[in-house]
């Protein structure tokens, strides 16, 4: 490379990530994601160690974090609050434990203590005489903010703590977060109330935490894990880091219960796994684990370079944001009409796969992400999360352009309605709508509903461009024939499909009625009016007033099941699928189901030892059973006990069911 090539991309690489650590640090408001910036920072070290005549001791690759806010005052700290390094690989953990053994020369096995690196902020918590004194952020690693008002506010750290032993002067370091669940909760009260809500949980910790008004941070959710110490003054601690976290815990500060010893590389990487796996159910949001050695004199041993100890590092996991292009958006029609906007991105690799779809929910939420066509904007996919755009940049606003909602259907041109104070808009078409159909008979195909086997997506989307079918019940009349033409469809394909749909006519009334796709009638609620209502006749005569003595029926759900059956068009499906002889068991009404010994005559002798004849008579009547006092060729069983005389001999002559004590008990346990 050009040598002012070098020194121009150095500059610009400095300016950008300066930049970046005051939207970050001081702002709270980040404009790139935290693996673009780690990107950043890396190729300018590189850059820096490769071409080292242009290395400087103010570059930020040097330093920690970003200037402190004029607004609160200055807390030097006694001693610097460090970054940490990073390793991204088993090989780079493996070289990082090389590298310490070699530096000690020491070939036996180091003992790490491990713990999650929770995404949030690093605070300083100085106790005096057991008491909480001050609290400041890192800022800078050399300077940070006073902010002991606001963390007194935080519920889990103890403002005194308990117990023996305390040093005289003790400094605790650790992270303020937001829980997940909190997180969720004040987001969603604050869109709901038109506030700000915030991109993810570190900001909402970082922001609520550097309020200048304590009241505010107070109402905040936030928590606080310890992970470390600063000054210890006057008092002796264990000289194992990981028992000096135990004592901590031991005085009231809060550990997370995820900190564990390892013995080698190799229980260091498999602490790794576990806890990535275990990553969706923790409480709070990780960003990768932290390798520390465990030896507070190794430790000292070791000491730092510039920006990190040498005897830590992070192994960071996928990163769950990545930043990418939004390309294009377009409006999807659903089984109810309901028009949902997707973003369609350039594909990005983020939380372990590629994205280049996402969900954008209604026309409020674009609004609110304020997003246009041609943005840069932010995804964020947690593990087993459906992609979502967290934000857009506001960089490029020249290029982008807005996003049209559109006042007709784009399948079926139908009017598109928005209820006044409902987010959601919706197509008109019903049944005419295209889409409409194909979502309803891919429901009614499901698993759930019919389950049709070979019914997927694409040979509904076929079935119905082809004109081959109009609604479920035309299933019922396809030949094979018919469907050969179609697109990678063979005979033997063709063949299971149409036995297939004729196996499904067997099925029971929940599965029917869900499979009609009344609305907000979902599985629960499908098999709680066939419970009730018995028959399908019986459902569709019933009355509002019917319709909400059903478990978990409410006005909503009634309503979308008495204009559903009065529509004229589902009363025509209805018939004709019945016609092509779907059918299900008829079912018992509670009162017979709960006697599964109707019709049943028993007769009780011997001596019971688990419950007296009284009790057994009673159990078997409650079943619906009739016990009898004499043995006759009517006689369904006869329950012998323990010394059971002429009755027994009489049911061996007639070949009657004889059941033992412990038989009659499974019978009865088995209801
Ligand atoms: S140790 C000298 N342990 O990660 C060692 N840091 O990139 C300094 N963090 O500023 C930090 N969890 O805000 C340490 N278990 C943990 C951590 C942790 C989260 C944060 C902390 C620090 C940053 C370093």
């Amino acid at each position: 490379m050009n040598q002012s090539i070098i020194a121009q991309k150095i500059s610009a690489l400095r300016q950008a990530i300066q930049t970046h650590n005051l939207n970050y640090y001081t702002l709270d408001a980040p404009t790139i994601t935290d693996a673009e910036y780690d990107r950043q920072i890396k190729t300018l070290r590189e850059l820096e160690e490769k071409y080292p005549e242009y290395a400087t001791p103010n570059s930020p690759s040097q330093s920690v974090g970003g200037p402190v806010l004029e607004n609160f005052s200055k807390v030097a700290h006694e001693l610097p609050m460090l970054s940490l390094g990073n390793v991204y690989s088993e090989e780079e953990l493996a070289e990082f434990v090389e590298r310490i053994q070699k530096q000690l020369k020491n070939t036996q096995a180091l003992t790490f203590c491990v713990e999650p690196k929770l995404d949030g902020l690093a605070i300083s918590l100085l106790y005096e005489h057991g008491k909480l004194i001050r609290a400041a952020t890192r800022g800078d690693g050399a300077v940070g903010e006073d902010v002991t008002y606001n963390v007194k506010t935080i519920k889990n750290i103890p403002h005194t703590l308990k117990g023996d032993n305390i040093p005289e002067r003790l400094e605790v370091r650790g992270e303020v977060i937001m829980p997940i669940a909190e997180f969720n909760a004040f987001n969603q009260l604050a869109i709901a109330n038109d506030a700000k809500s915030f991109v993810n949980p570190r900001n909402a910790a970082a922001g609520s935490l550097r309020q200048l008004d304590s009241n505010i941070t107070a109402q905040r959710p936030l928590a606080f894990y310890s992970y470390g110490l600063g000054v210890i003054e006057n008092g002796s601690l264990a000289n194992s880091h990981y028992q000096r976290l135990q004592q901590l815990k031991a005085w009231g500060l809060p550990l997370t219960q995820e900190v564990t010893l390892e013995t080698s590389t190799q229980g260091c990487f498999e602490a790794y796994t576990r806890l990535l796996q275990k990553r969706p159910t923790l409480p709070y949001e990780i960003d990768g684990i932290v390798y520390k050695v465990d030896d507070i004199e190794l430790q000292e041993q070791l000491g730092f370079i510039a920006r990190s100890p040498r005897w830590a590092t992070a192994h960071k996991f996928p990163a769950q944001e990545e930043q990418t292009r939004l390309l294009n958006v377009e409006f999807q029609v659903g089984r109810t009409g309901a028009i949902t906007p997707v973003a369609i991105l350039e594909p990005v690799f983020v939380g372990g796969v590629t994205v280049s779809r996402a969900s954008l929910h209604n026309a409020d939420e674009i609004q609110r992400l304020n997003l246009k066509i041609g943005n840069s904007v932010i995804i964020r996919r947690a593990a087993d999360v459906i992609p979502q755009i967290v934000r857009a940049l506001p960089d490029d606003q020249q290029n982008s352009r807005d996003i049209i909602f559109p006042t007709t259907c784009p399948v079926c041109d139908s009017e598109i309605e928005r209820i006044e104070d409902e987010a959601i808009a919706r197509c008109t078409g019903g049944l005419y709508c295209a889409a409409q159909r194909k979502e309803a008979i891919k429901y009614f195909a499901s698993r759930k509903a019919m389950n049709i086997d070979g019914l997927g997506e694409k040979v509904v989307e076929q079935l119905v461009d082809e004109n081959l079918i109009h609604t479920p019940a035309d299933l019922f009349s396809l030949s094979v024939n018919q469907l050969l033409p179609l697109e990678r469809i063979g005979q033997k394909k063709a063949d299971n499909l149409i036995h297939a749909i004729s196996q499904c006519k067997q099925t029971t009334l929940p599965k029917f009625l869900l499979a009609l796709g009344i609305r907000e009638v979902g599985e629960a609620t499908a098999k709680n009016l066939a419970d009730y209502f018995l028959t399908l006749e019986a459902l569709k005569q019933a009355s509002m007033e019917d319709l909400l003595k059903v478990d978990d029926v409410g006005d909503i759900v009634a309503q979308h099941i008495v204009a559903f059956f009065r529509q004229k068009h589902n009363q025509e499906v209805i018939s004709a699928l019945l016609a092509a002889g779907i059918h299900w068991p008829a079912i018992k009404a509670k009162e017979q189901q709960a006697q599964p010994l109707a019709g049943k005559t028993f007769v009780l002798t011997g001596t019971l030892t688990q419950m007296d004849r009284n009790e057994a008579k009673q159990a078997l009547q409650a079943l619906g059973a009739k016990v009898s006092g004499s043995v006759s060729k009517n006689t369904s069983y006869v329950v012998a006990g323990e010394a059971a005389g002429s009755k027994l001999s009489k049911a061996q002559e007639l070949g009657i069911t004889i059941l033992d004590e412990a038989e009659l008990l499974q019978l009865l346990g088995s209801f």
